[in-house]
């Protein structure tokens, strides 16, 4: 029997969510503790059979919920000009959905990954990204790219819209507790309640909105120069600014206060907010454990710690 593996992993913004749909810089990470691992494998006659945590069954009947996934498949097997064989694909992730922890891109990749593995073919970047933006409009209606790219990328990264993506230089190890909510976030609602309120109100908007990417600015100059207090002190700031778009919610603002009041340098929302993750930097790793066990104590669902190293 055939079998091949296509992997994902998961990925975190740092700054600029929301901002970024609006043409300003952002900062992503890959968060490579929790991935998507995708196995196909041949089986007799010429079904798809799915299986992920979600859905089992043919590709024919997959949920309309999944229909980014069935598409991915059926377009993937088009670029690679295979029909009519039998094939079982498993879908298993780490990445827990709707937590701005770019689930659904980290899916399509490991899919797209694992189709041309098991043809035998290469994938290239622009085929990829292609396969992969289409699967994240059913996700999110128009994406700014910024999961595809960061979930398909080994290093951090400056994202801007209709730019080329650049590295981003980590002058010391930077250490972060990310934590879950538990609570799915709506980044398909909160994108659009920014948009519904910039039509009414552009000037408050556009200013929140360009200090985002003014904020991301001094971060990436922060990271370069290794020094945890001015990226702290530029996330906390980045969090209020969120927090005037209506992006954050109590929960997350608890969640927020809570690292904060345990010792950490900062913390803010991650990915599209109103439920879904924050993330917290922290001065070391014994005091990530600290400000992990209050995270807990206070609610959160689970919690990762995350060291980006120089680079
Ligand atoms: O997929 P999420 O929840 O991590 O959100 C992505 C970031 C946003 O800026 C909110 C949306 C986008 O398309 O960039």
């Amino acid at each position: 029997q055939k079998v091949a593996v296509g992997r994902a992993h998961s990925k975190l913004i740092l700054i600029g969510e929301h901002s970024v749909v609006y043409g300003q810089p952002a900062i992503a990470f890959p968060f490579k503790q929790i991935e998507v691992k995708v196995t196909v494998k041949n089986i007799e006659g010429n079904a798809i059979q799915i299986e992920s945590p979600f859905y089992q069954g043919p590709l024919e009947q997959i949920p309309e919920k999944m229909e980014g996934i069935g598409d991915c498949i059926i377009q993937t097997l088009k670029v690679l000009e295979q029909r009519s064989s039998g094939l079982h694909i498993q879908i298993a992730s780490s990445i827990p959905i709707g937590r701005g922890l770019g689930s659904s891109a980290a899916i399509a990749i490991a899919l797209v990954r694992g189709l041309f593995v098991f043809f035998n073919q290469e994938l290239s970047d622009s085929q990829l990204m292609a396969l992969v933006e289409r699967a994240e409009k059913f996700a999110h209606g128009t994406p700014s790219g910024i999961d595809m790219m960061t979930a398909s990328s080994a290093n951090p990264i400056w994202f801007q819209k209709q730019h080329v993506v650049e590295h981003v230089k980590i002058g010391a190890p930077f250490h972060f507790v990310v934590a879950d909510s538990g609570r799915v976030g709506d980044t398909y609602a909160a994108v659009k309640s920014i948009r519904d309120k910039y039509e009414i109100k552009p000037e408050k908007i556009e200013e929140s909105i360009t200090l985002l990417g003014k904020l991301a600015l001094e971060v990436r100059q922060g990271l370069a120069a290794g020094d945890s207090q001015q990226v702290g002190d530029k996330l906390n700031q980045a969090q209020q600014h969120l927090a005037l778009l209506g992006v954050s919610d109590p929960g997350l603002d608890g969640l927020v206060d809570t690292a904060r009041t345990a010792g950490a340098i900062a913390a803010k929302l991650t990915g599209g907010g109103r439920g879904g993750c924050i993330l917290a930097l922290v001065e070391n790793e014994q005091l990530g454990k600290k400000v992990a066990d209050a995270l807990i104590q206070a609610g959160a669902a689970q919690t990762w710690q995350y060291t980006i190293a120089k680079c």
